[in-house]
């Protein structure tokens, strides 16, 4: 393959993210084939891709002989049986995230992807942010110096689900960044967390990790907030950085604050607070270089990184929501 045209892309899932994906996917892709349960749906989309094949049968996509990929952005259970069913028909899958409810049955999508040279390219959206890029590059530059300390809070006032936790539901977004700036496996993981208004469903929920390294690692998740945050903070021994997506044009502001202990302070610690800047960054869409990434993984080859992270991601969800059930 060539150009990044010439990837011929079925998606199934045209609900509210669906969407999104279908009108950036028809950019940056050949657009073949949509699918999707829901008759209105399909009716809407048929008119908006007239050039796309529509069927509300995920068989009759998989089958067709004009897709090399498929893009899954149906709800979270269905994810699994999706992605497994178009990696043994051949294609190629970027699928939302998380791809897997269980460590288990991700090491069996990886396992497949491997078997077939597949790409299977999980939705971490927050990976493609020109902020989070520029948060892991202050943080592999040693700019912050040794990171002590990340945590994000997601918070707002709904919106309210019914059938996936505050955790499952917000919290894999943190999780995805935390574990990309961190890059190193959990070694402890415990959460707490209460369902007020739906029985067996946490609204908020407070996670902390650990890492062998030491580093430590905390999630605010909850809709039951009055503040809308979209916040994750990086502690470091030198300065500080926070990524805060609710501003417009200041993403990103670097603290240079930090304890010290200066030698003639007879071991006593202060604080130091220096200048406070702003990184300039590329105003690209986030959803777009996510969708140009995985088109450039099938077209170039890759080593399979997206996959791990993702099954990182599954399994600091599992182990979470163990200690959460036994909370
Ligand atoms: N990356 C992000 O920022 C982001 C944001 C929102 C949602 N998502 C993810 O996108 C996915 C979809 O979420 P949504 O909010 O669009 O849900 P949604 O309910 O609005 O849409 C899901 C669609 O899938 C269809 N569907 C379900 N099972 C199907 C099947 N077997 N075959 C064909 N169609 C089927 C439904 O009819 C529905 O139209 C979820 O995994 C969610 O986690 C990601």
């Amino acid at each position: 393959m060539s150009s990044e045209a010439q990837l011929r892309v079925g998606q199934v899932g045209l609900g509210y993210w669906g969407r999104n994906l279908a009108r950036v996917f028809d950019d940056v892709a050949d657009l073949t084939w949509l699918c999707d349960t829901s008759e209105a749906l399909r009716t809407e989309f048929a008119n908006r891709h007239p050039n796309a094949q529509i069927t509300g049968d995920f068989e009759e996509l998989l089958a067709a002989d004009d897709v090399d990929a498929v893009v899954i952005a149906t709800p979270v259970p269905t994810h699994y049986p999706l992605a497994r069913a178009s990696l043994e028909a051949g294609l190629h899958v970027f699928v939302e995230k998380p791809p897997a409810m269980r460590v288990a049955e991700m090491e069996e999508l990886i396992a497949l992807a491997e078997a077939r040279g597949l790409v299977l390219m999980p939705g971490h959206l927050l990976l493609y942010h020109p902020a989070v890029q520029k948060m892991k590059e202050l943080v592999d530059d040693g700019d912050l110096g040794e990171v002590l300390v990340v945590y994000g809070n997601r918070q707002n006032l709904g919106k309210i689900r019914k059938d996936e936790n505050a955790l499952w539901s917000l919290g894999v977004h943190d999780l995805s960044v935390i574990l990309y700036l961190i890059g190193e496996e959990i070694a402890e993981a415990a959460a707490h967390g209460h369902a007020f208004l739906t029985e067996g469903v946490e609204d908020v929920v407070f996670c902390y990790l650990r890492f062998p390294s030491g580093k430590i690692a905390h999630m605010h998740l909850s809709w039951l907030d009055p503040h809308k945050m979209r916040r994750l903070t990086v502690v470091g021994r030198d300065k500080m950085a926070v990524f805060d997506d609710m501003e417009l044009d200041r993403k990103i502001t670097v603290y240079d604050k930090a304890p010290e202990q200066p030698a003639d302070n007879y071991g006593e610690w202060r604080t130091r607070s220096g200048d406070i800047f702003s990184p300039k960054l590329s105003n690209a869409e986030p959803l777009k270089l996510e969708c140009q990434h995985f088109v450039r993984l099938v077209q170039e080859g890759w080593d399979g990184r997206e996959m791990r992270d993702g099954l990182e991601v599954v399994r600091a969800l599992e182990l979470l929501t163990a200690s959460l059930r036994s909370d």
